[in-house]
């Protein structure tokens, strides 16, 4: 079922919107991205833009700040109940489970922001870093690239089982051939 949320919100060919997600406002969704069960966007100033193949969990928050609007790159994971707050995040990053990212923070590509970070207003982020606590630092610089394009990986290809009313393809061999193409194609 096509979800018509409104004039100023785009869905660009994503793979799967879950009936539950609520998108309110100018809210940009791009090819192969994925909005999971009881996601909330809103955007009543600026926009949100969720790029192409990132996956956004059950439970997230987005809303924009109060004078920055809330980007996210290709290939990221927001993963369960995390609050993006007027930030923005570079490609290939994931943000872990719970944590909160608050008005114009600026996250680098390839970075992991461990689970419960809380990354307060401002905060520049560089490429390749992994980031934890509250309030959130650099705790080590690694590229995370190939496994966090990876995470998306798997969610992208669930996400296109799930928009046909498949729960379990992390167990079939079609699925597990996707993946090991993925990994070649990154690391090839
Ligand atoms: C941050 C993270 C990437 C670190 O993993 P790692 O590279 O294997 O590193 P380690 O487990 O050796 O931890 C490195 C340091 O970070 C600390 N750390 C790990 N997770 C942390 C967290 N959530 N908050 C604060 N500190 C944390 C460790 O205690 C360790 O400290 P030390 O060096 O003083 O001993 C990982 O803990 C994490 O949070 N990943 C995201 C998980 C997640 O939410 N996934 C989504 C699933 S849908």
């Amino acid at each position: 079922m096509k979800r018509d949320f409104g004039p100023q919100v785009v869905l660009e060919n994503p793979a799967f919107i879950h009936d539950t997600a609520l998108v309110y406002g100018k809210v940009h969704v791009a090819e192969g991205a994925s909005l999971w069960p009881y996601v909330v966007i809103r955007s009543e100033m600026f926009e949100v833009r969720i790029g192409k193949r990132s996956n956004v969990q059950d439970f997230v928050m987005i809303h924009v700040g109060s004078g920055s609007p809330t980007i996210i790159g290709e290939n990221c994971s927001i993963t369960h109940h995390c609050t993006i707050h007027g930030a923005e995040i570079g490609d290939n990053c994931l943000i872990g489970i719970n944590s909160t990212i608050m008005d114009g923070a600026k996250i680098g590509a390839n970075c992991i922001i461990a689970g419960h970070s809380i990354v307060t207003e401002g905060t520049v982020i560089p490429d390749n870093s992994i980031v934890a606590g509250a309030p959130a630092k650099v705790i080590k610089s690694r590229d995370n690239r190939v496994a966090n394009a990876m995470n998306a990986a798997f969610y992208y290809e669930n996400a296109k089982a799930y928009a046909m009313g498949e729960h379990r393809i992390a167990e079939q061999a079609a699925f597990k051939a996707a993946m090991e193409a993925e990994l070649a194609a990154l690391t090839g």
